[in-house]
C-alpha cells in the first residue's frame, strides 16, 4: 500500500506569506521495496474541493517529486490548496493526498500604506513600547481577511484585544534599510461585522536599541515604526483595504523599556485598560507620524519565524553561598522566563538571567560584559499576574531573583526557549552517555543561536551574525532542523550587505562596515568584512542548502553574491595567494599565543585554503546552473590557487611548511594535497596528535573537520579517539565539566574551576558543535551524493567505533525519512537501513571479509568492502568487521 504521507511548498507544510509559487514536493510511503514513482498529477485550487482549478499538471510521466514548480500567476492574499497522486512503477496509485495550502503575500508588492510612529524625535535614545490603534467598521458580511504588516523595530499585532499568531520577535534582524520582511496572517476569525480595532504594541530592537558591541543605539533609525495593510473581501464580492495612515492613533505602552542585551521594564500602572477594543475614547491619543521609507526592500516571509518553542520549567530554587536566590532551569537556552506572582501595588519583580555559576558556586554576570538581561515588571494593584517580556530576549540557565513579592517557588518559573521555527529532522544516539550528551549539547547549541539570525551566543552585547560561526555550523544544523527558510531570509542579508567589490561583512546583518567607532577598535581597525572562514558563508552556506535539499532555486538566487565574493577574492589575492585585512585565521584555537585569540596556523595558509575550496564549490555550482563558462573559469581559477598552494605550503621532503593541526586538516579536508603526499599528511597530522597527547588545539577553522580528515584519510580509530577524549581539551571535557550547550573556549571554565577571561567567554556558541556533522555522516553513516542531491540518493557507510554497542541516526529527507542503525557484537556489524521510497541508496560496509546476511541485496566487492544498490526499503544487513 502506498500513500502520499506529506505535501511540501518549499519544503514545508505551513507557508503563510509567499509572493512567488513554491516549490512544491510530496512524501510518499510504502510498505515494499525498490519503490519508483511512474507518474504524478498535481492540481492547485483555490477551494479545498479542487473546484475552482487553477493549476493542473495532468498526468505527467516522471519519478520527480521534489522541486516542481507549477507556471501560474498567483494572486495576492489568496489561499490555495494543493494535492498530488502518484501512481508507482508497479501500478499501485496514491489517490489524491491530503490538501495543503499556502497562502499568498503581496505578489507585486503593493503597498500603499505607511509606516506610522508614535515614537518622537525625543526618543532616539528612549527603548519604550509604543501602541497604535485605529477603530474601523464592517459594514457588510466578511468572507475572509488577510493581514501583512511589519516594522522599524519589533512588533506584536493585535485585532479586537486579540493577539495575530503565534510569532514572536518580528519582524526579527535584517538589514532593514535594504532588506525588510513582513507577515502575513489570515485573520477571518477575529474581525466581525460592526466596530473593529488594528492595534500594534511597537518596540526598538535591532533597529534603533542599542545594538553590536560598538554600542551605538539607532543602528538604522531612530524612530520606531509600523505597517500594515489589511484586506477584507465582503460576500457580496466587493473587497476593501485597512492601511496604516496618519489617521492612525498612538501612545506609549506600559513597556517602558525594552532592548535586546538589557531586557524590559514593564510598569502595569501604565496599562491603558482596552487599547485594543473598540469604545475606547482615543481621543487623548497622539497623532502618530508618517515614516518615509523604500518600500522596494519589504520582502514577504512566509514562515521560520521566531517563537515560543518548549518550555522548561524551573529545576531549583537555592541560595548561594553569597546569599543571592538563584533560580536553575538545568538548561542553558535562549528565550524569557514566564514568571507568576501574587503581588500588590508598587510591588516589583525583577529577575537578572546569567549563564554559569563562578567556582565558589555564586553569581557570575561577568561574562555578559554589557548585557543586563533584567526583567522588572511594577504592579499596579493586588492581583495574581503572569509576565513575559515582549521585546528583548536572554541566554541564560539561571535567573537571580533580585525582587519577588512573597515566597518564590519554582512552579512560578517556566523559562521558554524561542527560536526560529524549523521543524526537528534529525536525531542521532549511540552507547555512549557522554556523546549523547554532546548531541544533546549541539542541539541546544543551535536551538540557542537560531533567534531570527544565525548569532554566535545569545547572552552578552553581541549576539550577531557572525558569518564564520554560521558557515561552520551549517552542515550540522541542517542535520538537525529544517534550515531551508531560515537561511534563505540570512542570504538575503549576506548579498545586500556585501561590499560593492563584492566582500562579505564579518557579521549579518552588517553593523560594523562604514561605522566611524570601528576605526578605534584594536581589531576592527584592521576591517569590518572579507574574513577567510567567514566570508565564505556566502558560498558554503547556499551550497549546503543545495546538497541537503538538492535545491538549484538558492543556488540561482545567490548566484551574484556567490560570484561576486570569489571574485573579490580572486581581484585581492597576490599571486593566488589570498589574505586580507583582519583575518580571524584559526580563531580561539589552544595553539595560539599565551593570552591571544589568533592560532598558530598562519593567514596565507588558511586564507589560500579557503579560496581553493571555495572557488571549487562555486565552479560545481555553475555547473549545476548550466552555466558552463563560468563552471570553465572557476574550475580553471580553482587549480591554479591548488597549484599555488601546494608550490607554497609543501616542503621538498613532502611535509607540510606550517606544523599545526589545522594546517593538515583542512589541507586534507580540502583537497589540496598532491595524491602521493596524502600519506606524508596524514602521518603529520597523526603527529601533530601525539604531540598533544592526543588531544586537539585547533580554534574555528580546524576543530569542525578534524575528524572528517582522519576517518576519510584510513584514521578511524584516530577520529574516534579525538571525539572521546574527556579530559581538557575536548568536547568531552565540556560535557563532564556540566555543560549543557557548546562552549566558546575549549577552557571557558578550566579544569582548576577559573574562567576564561570574561570579555568573550560564551557557554552557548554553536561552532563547535560542527562535530555533530561527523556523528551524523560518518559515524551514522548517512551521507549525501552532490550527483543526486537532497538525498535522491543516499550513501550510507557507517563507521563503527569508540567502543559504541550502537548508533543511529534519523533524518527527515524531502523525500521522506532515512534510517541508519548499526550494532556491534564481537566483530558482527548488525545494519539496519531505511530508504525513502522514490529514492535509492549505496550501501558500503567498513573493511570486512564477509558479509553474513545480505537481506536480499547484491553485495560486491569494493576497496576493502563491500558495497551494494538498493531502492527504497528497510533492510537488515550483517557483516564481519576486519579486526
Ligand atoms: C564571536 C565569534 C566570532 C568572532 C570573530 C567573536 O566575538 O563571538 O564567534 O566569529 O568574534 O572574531
Amino acid at each position: 500500500m502506498i500513500r502520499i504521507s506529506k505535501v511540501t511548498m518549499d519544503y514545508v507544510t505551513e507557508l503563510t506569506g509567499v509572493s512567488e509559487i513554491p516549490q512544491i514536493g510530496w512524501v510518499i510511503k510504502g510498505d515494499g521495496r525498490n519503490e519508483r514513482q511512474q507518474n504524478y498529477q498535481l492540481q492547485i485550487a483555490t477551494d479545498n474541493e479542487f473546484l475552482e482549478l487553477c493549476y493542473d499538471s495532468g498526468v505527467v510521466m516522471s519519478d520527480q517529486s521534489a522541486h516542481i514548480r507549477p507556471e501560474m500567476e498567483l494572486t495576492s492574499l489568496t489561499k490555495y490548496f494543493v494535492h498530488v497522486s502518484v501512481t508507482m512503477e508497479d501500478g499501485q496509485t496514491s489517490g489524491w493526498s491530503q490538501p495543503v495550502y499556502f497562502v499568498t503575500s503581496l505578489c507585486r508588492n503593493e503597498w500603499s500604506a505607511d509606516f506610522i510612529s508614535a515614537d518622537s524625535d525625543m526618543d532616539a535614545r528612549n527603548s519604550k513600547g509604543t501602541y497604535v490603534r485605529k477603530q474601523i467598521v464592517l459594514k457588510k458580511p466578511m468572507k475572509e481577511a488577510y493581514i501583512v504588516s511589519t516594522a522599524l523595530g519589533l512588533y506584536e499585532l493585535y485585532i479586537n484585544g486579540e493577539r495575530v499568531g503565534r510569532d514572536e520577535l518580528t519582524p526579527g534582524f535584517t538589514s532593514y534599510r535594504k532588506h525588510l520582511v513582513y507577515q502575513t496572517y489570515e485573520v477571518t476569525g477575529l474581525l466581525r461585522t460592526g466596530d473593529n480595532v488594528i492595534g500594534a504594541m511597537i518596540g526598538a530592537g535591532w533597529y534603533k536599541g542599542k545594538m553590536g558591541f560598538l554600542g551605538k543605539y539607532n543602528n538604522y533609525g531612530s524612530r520606531s515604526a509600523f505597517i500594515q495593510q489589511l484586506l477584507i473581501r465582503y460576500t457580496d464580492g466587493s473587497s476593501q483595504w485597512i492601511v496604516t495612515d496618519e489617521t492612525w492613533k498612538g501612545n506609549d505602552a506600559p513597556i517602558l523599556f525594552a532592548e535586546i542585551y538589557d531586557g524590559e521594564t514593564y510598569d502595569a500602572n501604565q496599562e491603558i485598560t482596552g487599547w485594543c477594543q473598540a469604545g475606547l475614547d482615543d481621543s487623548p491619543w497622539r497623532t502618530v507620524e508618517v515614516i518615509p521609507y523604500d518600500m522596494s526592500v519589504l520582502e514577504a516571509q512566509g514562515t521560520a519565524t521566531v517563537k515560543e518553542i518548549e518550555p522548561v520549567p524551573a529545576r531549583r530554587i537555592f541560595n548561594t553561598p553569597e546569599g543571592d536566590l538563584v533560580i536553575d532551569f538545568g538548561q542553558n537556552l535562549t528565550g524569557w522566563i514566564h514568571v507568576k506572582a501574587w503581588g500588590r501595588a508598587g510591588d516589583e519583580i525583577m529577575l537578572h538571567c546569567f549563564e554559569v555559576l563562578d567556582a565558589a558556586g555564586n553569581v557570575y554576570l561577568d561574562n555578559l560584559r554589557g548585557a543586563k538581561q533584567q526583567l522588572h515588571y511594577i504592579f499596579a494593584e493586588e492581583k495574581e499576574v503572569e509576565y513575559y517580556p515582549s521585546f528583548t530576549f536572554q541566554g541564560f540557565q539561571y535567573a537571580k531573583i533580585s525582587k519577588y513579592p512573597g515566597e518564590a517557588k519554582p512552579e512560578n518559573f517556566v523559562a521558554y526557549a524561542a527560536h526560529s521555527e524549523m521543524g526537528n529532522t534529525g536525531m542521532f544516539e549511540c552507547s555512549n552517555p557522554l556523546v549523547n550528551q554532546l548531541q544533546h549539547n549541539i542541539l541546544w547549541g543551535m536551538k540557542g543561536n537560531f533567534v531570527d539570525v544565525p548569532t554566535d551566543c545569545p547572552q552578552r552585547n553581541e549576539r550577531l551574525g557572525w558569518t564564520g560561526d554560521a558557515q561552520i555550523f551549517c552542515r550540522t544544523a541542517s542535520y538537525l532542523m529544517n534550515t531551508y527558510h531560515f537561511y534563505k531570509k540570512w542570504l538575503r542579508d549576506v548579498e545586500v550587505d556585501q561590499t560593492p567589490e563584492g566582500g562579505v561583512p564579518h557579521v549579518v546583518p552588517d553593523l560594523l562596515t562604514g561605522q566611524p567607532e570601528t576605526e578605534n577598535d584594536w581589531l576592527l581597525s584592521r576591517g569590518t568584512h572579507s574574513a577567510a572562514a567567514w566570508a565564505d558563508a556566502a558560498v558554503i552556506i547556499p551550497w549546503v542548502l543545495y546538497q541537503v535539499y538538492g535545491d538549484q532555486a538558492i543556488l540561482e538566487k545567490q548566484y551574484a553574491s556567490m560570484k561576486n565574493w570569489v571574485d573579490f577574492m580572486r581581484t585581492h589575492a597576490e599571486d593566488y595567494i589570498w589574505n586580507y585585512k583582519l583575518q580571524f585565521g584559526d580563531w580561539v584555537a589552544l595553539d595560539a599565543e599565551e593570552g591571544s585569540y589568533f592560532g598558530a596556523t598562519p593567514n596565507d595558509l588558511t586564507g589560500t585554503a579557503y579560496f581553493a575550496y571555495t572557488t571549487g564549490l562555486f565552479a560545481k555550482a555553475c555547473k549545476v546552473l548550466e552555466r558552463t563558462n563560468d563552471a570553465d573559469f572557476y574550475l580553471d581559477l580553482h587549480h591554479k590557487i591548488v597549484a599555488k598552494y601546494q608550490r607554497t605550503f609543501f616542503a621538498a621532503d613532502g611535509a607540510l611548511t606550517v606544523q599545526t593541526q589545522t594546517a593538515h586538516i583542512i589541507t586534507l579536508y580540502f583537497n589540496l594535497v598532491p595524491k602521493s603526499l596524502i600519506p606524508n599528511v596524514v602521518d603529520g597530522l597523526k603527529r601533530q596528535l601525539k604531540k598533544e597527547n592526543g588531544h586537539l588545539v585547533t580554534g574555528f577553522v580546524g576543530t569542525p573537520y578534524f575528524c572528517h580528515a582522519l576517518s576519510e584519510n584510513g584514521c578511524t580509530k584516530e577520529a574516534y579517539d579525538l571525539l572521546l577524549k574527556d579530559d581538557f581539551p575536548s568536547w568531552l571535557y565540556q560535557v563532564k565539566m556540566g555543560a549543557t550547550t557548546i562552549w566558546e573556549h575549549w577552557d571557558g571554565i578550566k579544569p582548576d574551576g577559573s574562567m576564561w577571561s570574561a570579555d568573550m567567554n560564551s557557554f552557548n556558541h554553536y561552532a563547535y558543535g560542527a562535530v555533530g556533522e561527523w556523528l551524523y555522516r560518518v559515524c551514522a553513516g548517512i551521507e549525501i551524493d552532490d550527483e543526486e542531491p537532497g538525498y535522491k540518493h543516499i550513501i550510507f557507510q557507517p563507521q563503527t567505533g569508540g567502543g559504541f554497542r550502537y548508533a543511529w541516526g534519523t533524518f527527515e529527507a524531502i523525500y521522506g525519512q532515512i534510517i541508519s542503525h548499526w550494532s556491534m557484537e564481537d566483530d558482527i556489524i548488525r545494519l539496519e537501513f531505511e530508504v525513502p521510497v522514490n529514492t535509492t541508496a549505496t550501501i558500503y560496509t567498513e573493511p570486512c571479509r564477509e558479509i553474513l546476511e545480505s537481506d536480499g541485496l547484491s553485495f560486491r566487492k569494493c576497496e576493502n568492502g563491500y558495497s551494494a544498490e538498493t531502492g527504497s526499503g528497510r533492510y537488515v544487513i550483517k557483516y564481519r568487521k576486519n579486526c
